[in-house]
């Protein structure tokens, strides 16, 4: 696929609901009692590997719209034995070894050719803390989790900042004997904690920590799920880049440990309002409008990290613009995503033009305010590098083309389409 360089971004738009929430709807609803009625269900090829799960290990997932679901669920221990394939959603594998920690009878876990190489350990390891019976294949997938019904709560410090190694955690502390607490001294998305909080469970919080008591049942009943920050960020991008652009995105989630890619922006220079807050179901919501100006270079550190993880391939594209030197440090973890997103970056924004240096934990980006010259991005099989590689297209001289476009689907089924209504060429 070819992107070509766009004259401006200019309209109002919606994107589809956020990945995190809906793989969480589903799997919390599985574990509710009645009916979880989802509206804003960000379908996707990850998310929909999420409901087949669901279904495979015996929750009943209707179908309403593309946008709406409703699960009824099997309770708290109600899941059954079986094989899951989790296809290309890490958060779906890592979560679900929580939630299958507390079932009883033996499950396995499998990935595709991407998510198989990544690391499960730091799942496997804190649950077994727990009294989990959880097997690794030499630290990946396949996962065989066996489980006891009689895990005991622990205070557990995981190693690495992750939202995903959290959610594990107090997805499993639900069905533990006495109560179960996560340290973590940099704050990660707390979706789970939202939601299990207005399922009924019991969480305590503090500034470093969160504690789940083990749950009786759940009753989720509704979730509306607001537009994915992740997915609106290449759009936000695109519009702080390109001279001209006036990009609105409404119903927005705006959760402010998913949002730090708006801080940075506004370090940058790029001009960024966010109006109409709210609340839906616990997470808030906005409308978010970015235009453009002459940007400058900035420093990102590891405690910024959790707070844009899926969106520092666009900060490095952003940095390229940037007058300056950028330096991103602290993001190791990159290394372990759909692929080794430092690799990724670099490669693909040297090959358009871009002046970036790989650091073991992130980059070094020396930035012009100027367009770069465009040329071919490889996706690698990873919806970011897609769709970075299409804002890199959009704010180029001569183009980009794309090998491996579609795997933007992955997370974002509509990416191109929904970037071409509002580009003028
Ligand atoms: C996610 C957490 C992040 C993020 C991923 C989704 C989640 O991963 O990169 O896309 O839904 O909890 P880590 O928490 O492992 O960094």
């Amino acid at each position: 696929m070819r992107v070509e360089p766009a004259a401006s971004l200019v309209g109002h738009l919606v994107v589809p609901g956020d990945k995190s929430i809906s793989h969480r709807a589903v799997l919390i609803g599985a574990l509710g009692e009645g009916e979880t009625r989802v509206s804003g269900f960000g379908r996707s090829g990850d998310t929909q590997a999420t409901v087949e799960a669901a279904r495979a290990l015996g929750a009943d997932v209707e179908d309403v719209a593309d946008d709406e679901l409703v699960v009824r669920g099997a309770g708290l221990r109600g899941l059954g034995p079986g094989s899951v394939d989790c296809r290309n959603a890490g958060t779906l594998m890592r979560l679900l070894t929580g939630v299958l920690a507390g079932q009883e009878g033996e499950f396995v876990l499998t990935g595709d050719e991407s998510l198989t190489p990544r690391p499960m350990e730091r799942v496997a390891a804190p649950l077994r803390r727990m009294g989990a019976d959880v097997e690794t294949t030499d630290g990946h997938a396949p996962l065989t989790i066996r489980g006891s019904g009689s895990l005991r709560g622990a205070e557990l410090e995981p190693e690495v900042a992750s939202a995903q190694v959290k959610s594990a955690i107090l997805l499993a502390a639900l069905n533990a004997e006495g109560p179960t607490t996560v340290v973590e001294h940099i704050p990660t998305r707390d979706h789970t904690e939202l939601m299990l909080e207005a399922a009924g469970a019991r969480i305590r919080r503090s500034a470093a920590s969160v504690t789940v008591e083990p749950a009786g049942a759940l009753r989720l009943e509704e979730v509306v799920v607001p537009g994915d920050f992740s997915s609106a960020a290449p759009l936000l991008v695109a519009a702080a880049l390109v001279p001209g652009s006036d990009l609105t995105i409404h119903d927005l989630g705006v959760n402010p440990r998913r949002t730090g890619l708006l801080s940075v922006l506004e370090r940058m220079g790029a001009r960024v309002s966010v109006f109409d807050r709210r609340r839906t179901a616990g997470e808030p919501v906005a409308s978010v409008q970015v235009q453009p100006a002459e940007l400058v270079a900035t420093e990102i550190g590891a405690e910024e990290v959790p707070g844009l993880v899926d969106e520092l391939p666009l900060v490095a594209l952003l940095a390229s613009h940037a007058r300056g030197e950028t330096r991103v440090t602290g993001a190791r973890e990159l290394r372990v995503k759909e692929t080794d997103r430092i690799e990724a970056v670099t490669d693909g924004l040297r090959t358009v033009g871009a002046r970036v240096h790989s650091r073991p934990d992130g980059w070094t980006v020396t930035g012009v305010p100027a367009r770069l010259r465009g040329g071919r991005i490889d996706a690698r099989g990873d919806h970011r590098i897609a769709m970075l590689g299409a804002v890199a297209g959009l704010a180029s001289r001569e183009g980009v083309a794309i090998e491996g476009a579609e795997t933007a689907a992955i997370s974002f089924p509509g990416f191109y389409e929904l970037l071409e209504s509002v580009t003028r060429q």
